[in-house]
């Protein structure tokens, strides 16, 4: 199968520290990839890297077989690539709705983008079915500043979501869930996959052996290990660098 994502040899330094050094794998198409590795591991950087946030210092990215290296995020979502972020990246002061209708406009043609948003057309249904998938509708004309911290991560995802990216970059979605909310957003990330290429870095590694495919560990800024999960887990320099502290 062709991979949606080409990693090749990225690396970016900060001063001396090599955040991400000669990494390199593949994100298989309709399947989670997950990222797992130590605090300070450089997995955000990683993704920094490949959604053009930040500038590689050496190595590609290929998404859909197109180099896509340092294009700008705006371009890169143009190309089909969604992310979601560490740290929560909404806009407090808008409703749910409006949040997802503006992550949703690209969906629209050009003709019609100085027409009311809550018309009927190709932004609005991508709405109302995320809505929906995401189970938002009670919730939908609320501030999402005012929602629990569960309901803005899953309003996150639902975000990256709403241009219908063909690949999926997701930073610790479950950060700071309960047990429960962790198990719920497990389960929703799995079903997504069967709809768009999914990039997860995850702390929780019952989640991850759970529901990814293909697991990449890193340590300082490089790739340790990976493989399918029973593997990566079975690895004993993995068990060193990363279950040994758990
Ligand atoms: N903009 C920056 N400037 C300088 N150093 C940075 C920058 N961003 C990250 N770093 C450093 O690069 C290293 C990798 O950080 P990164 O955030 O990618 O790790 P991570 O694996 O995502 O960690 P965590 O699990 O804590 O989120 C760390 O040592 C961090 O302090
Ligand atoms: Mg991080």
């Amino acid at each position: 199968m062709k991979p949606v994502l080409e990693v090749r040899g990225l690396g970016v330094s900060f001063g001396v520290l090599r955040a991400v050094d000669d990494v390199w794998f593949d994100a298989e198409p309709n399947a989670i990839t997950a990222v797992i590795g130590p605090n300070g591991a450089g997995k955000s950087t990683l993704f920094n890297l490949i959604s053009g946030q930040l500038r590689p210092t050496v190595g590609r990215v290929v998404l859909d077989g197109a180099d896509v290296t340092v294009r700008s995020p705006h371009l890169l979502q143009r190309a089909g690539m969604g992310r979601s972020f560490q740290i929560t990246n909404l806009f407090f002061e808008l409703s749910v709705f409006e949040n997802l209708r503006l992550a949703a406009q690209r969906l629209e043609s050009k003709r019609r983008m100085l027409l009311p948003v809550g018309r009927p057309g190709p932004a609005r249904s991508r709405v109302d079915e995320l809505i929906a998938r995401f189970d938002l509708s009670a919730k939908a004309g609320d501030l999402a500043g005012g929602l629990s911290h569960g309901e803005q991560r899953r309003l996150e995802i639902a975000v990256a979501m709403a241009a219908r990216p063909s690949i999926l970059l997701l930073d610790e979605p479950t950060q700071g869930m309960s047990h429960a909310d962790t198990l719920d957003t497990a389960r929703l990330i799995r079903d997504l996959s069967r709809d768009v290429t999914i990039l997860l870095i995850e702390h929780d590694i019952g989640v991850v052996m759970d529901i990814s495919k293909h697991v990449v560990v890193m340590q300082h800024g490089r790739k340790l290990a990976e493989g399918p999960p029973a593997v990566v887990r079975a690895d004993p320099a993995v068990q060193a660098a990363y279950f040994g502290h758990a």
